[in-house]
């Protein structure tokens, strides 16, 4: 649940993400499609960093992983052995007086969630009387009151937890009715039974009726993967443990779709199915948490942002999980799952297929089937922790204030403006040359308009990490001022030395390094 400032703030990356050309509600013009967005010219851009420093990570800095592009559509059998056709649902419930449909899971979590925000701000209110000296930890397990808000939030979760795991639909609903939720919209409690939603697209392939072949959009790229096992381990002479990543879209009939490109109809996902030795899965399972948590504290955005959530119900086919949350202006919420799916996924491609999806360890003198540790992470959540964790208001020295996106240098759209002071005396011409010099390793961009002071707010609330002044004195020292976007420091580089000052602060190898 969120507070009124964290509720200006989500409104303040809407705003900023369509102004400045980074996300735009589909089909904006006939008045949008829900839970539908597209990617404008410096979002895609964003994107595709993301997407890229995902992929270096995963197959540039290991040798044992490997990329494949499986198609969007696949034989409608993979569904039925991935168990999606028959539970890959969302229990759904009817407000009676408002017509409104809620996940009833979501209801309950966001009942929860109320408590956990209530034990923070008593955290908080004690961090604050306490000064330096405070244990935050200790006091969560200590104090009554705070335990008690916490319990009240834990709880219900485990109870839904069992019931969703009994697929006790009438329990879910007397738990809601117990807690007394409330639909936020009518404000009654005259909720309909709890029903399960499926949330596959189906499509059809082929062109008569009667021959056309029932297809489903996919819901995830993981199965992909799966059905491609034999193919990559054989041409690639992959050995266990080896891993296979893929990036795509997916496709889910979101019956809750809200919180902007949170939680979209269609998305990108970026997954990694590691395949293991059976047994071994756990280790790997944790060393998977390490190495992609260390992924995320590599762009800097404040270790503090994110935290592991054990799963408290595990998916029949898992032995491990765990989801790792960011702090999203709405609160933490999931950015990314690690689950250890044992060797569920590609047994049952076996059954369904009737072919065999062994390895044969020579080692061992004998064929198995793998276990699997994936890792699955939504490329636009991605997008949403970062722009919104980037996006701020600061105060300045002389009082004045200024917006900045303080983006990542490395996943920058554009990596520096370039800006001659006048549009005359030959300062256009050596602003060209600079952007002929940098342009083949960089995105650069021409601004000549407006006084240089407003040229940088735009490059700062653009995302831009450099701004390149080109002035009267460029050309008898043959030097730039180079504006650094966060600190706002100004130093002058030689022209000939530019590309070398600036590219190791923008480049994705260097920003990779830090993992
Ligand atoms: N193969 C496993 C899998 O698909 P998931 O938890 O359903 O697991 C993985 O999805 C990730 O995909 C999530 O952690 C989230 O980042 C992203 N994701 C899932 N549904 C999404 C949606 N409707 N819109 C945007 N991202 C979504």
């Amino acid at each position: 649940m969120a507070n009124n400032n964290d509720t200006d703030q989500f409104k303040k990356v809407l705003s900023h993400a369509k102004e400045y050309g980074y996300v735009f509600q589909s089909s904006e013009i006939y008045d949008g499609l829900q839970a539908v967005y597209d990617y404008g010219q410096n979002g895609v851009e964003l994107k595709k960093n993301i997407r890229e420093y995902w992929w270096q990570a995963m197959t540039q800095l290991n040798q044992e992983i490997v990329g494949i592009d499986a198609a969007i559509f696949m034989h409608p059998t993979t569904w039925k052995a991935s168990g999606h056709v028959d539970a890959f649902n969302d229990p759904l419930i009817d407000n009676k007086d408002s017509k409104k449909r809620y996940r009833a899971d979501v209801l309950i979590e966001d009942y929860c969630e109320k408590y956990v925000q209530k034990a923070e701000k008593e955290v908080a209110k004690a961090a604050k009387r306490f000064g330096d000296d405070f244990d935050a930890v200790m006091y969560r397990e200590t104090n009554p009151r705070v335990m008690g808000y916490l319990q009240k939030a834990k709880e219900p979760v485990e109870r839904l937890a069992r019931l969703l795991e009994a697929e006790d639909l009438a329990g879910v609903k007397a738990l809601i009715e117990e807690l007394e939720i409330k639909c936020p919209v009518s404000g009654s409690m005259n909720w309909t039974d709890v029903r399960q939603f499926n949330l596959m697209f189906g499509t059809k392939l082929g062109a008569s009726a009667d021959t056309a072949t029932d297809l489903y959009l996919r819901p995830e790229t993981a199965q992909g993967i799966f059905v491609n096992f034999l193919n990559v381990q054989k041409t690639g002479r992959m050995k266990i443990p080896f891993g296979i990543a893929q990036t795509g879209k997916a496709f889910r009939n979101e019956i809750v779709a809200r919180q902007f490109i949170f939680r979209q109809r269609e998305f990108e996902q970026m997954e990694m199915q590691y395949f293991v030795k059976p047994g071994t899965e756990l280790e790997w399972f944790e060393v998977w948490k390490e190495r992609r948590m260390a992924w995320h504290n590599s762009l800097g955005l404040g270790s503090e942002n994110y935290r592991f959530h054990d799963h408290e119900k595990l998916a029949h086919y898992a032995n491990a999980a765990t989801d790792i949350e960011f702090k999203f202006p709405f609160g933490f919420k999931e950015l990314e799952g690690i689950h250890s799916r044992t060797d569920f996924d590609l047994k049952a491609h076996e059954e369904h297929s009737g072919k065999k999806l062994q390895f044969f360890d020579h080692e061992e003198n004998k064929n198995y089937v793998p276990y699997v540790i994936e890792t699955s992470i939504g490329l636009d959540r991605m997008f949403l922790a970062i722009f919104s964790n980037s996006l701020q208001d600061e105060t300045l020295e002389d009082g004045s204030s200024r917006t900045v996106l303080k983006l990542p240098a490395a996943l920058a759209p554009v990596k520096a403006a370039i800006l001659p002071l006048l549009k005359k005396d030959g300062l256009p011409e050596i602003a060209h040359e600079i952007i002929n010099e940098l342009k083949w390793s960089m995105n650069v961009l021409y601004d000549e308009k407006d006084a240089i002071g407003r040229r940088y707010r735009r490059a700062d609330a653009n995302g831009t990490p450099y701004c390149i002044t080109i002035d009267h004195d460029t050309k008898d020292d043959h030097a730039v001022t180079v504006r650094d976007r966060d600190t706002m420091t100004q130093e002058r580089i030689a022209i000939k030395d530019l590309k070398a000052y600036i590219e190791p602060k923008v480049q994705m190898s260097e920003w990779l390094k830090r993992i």
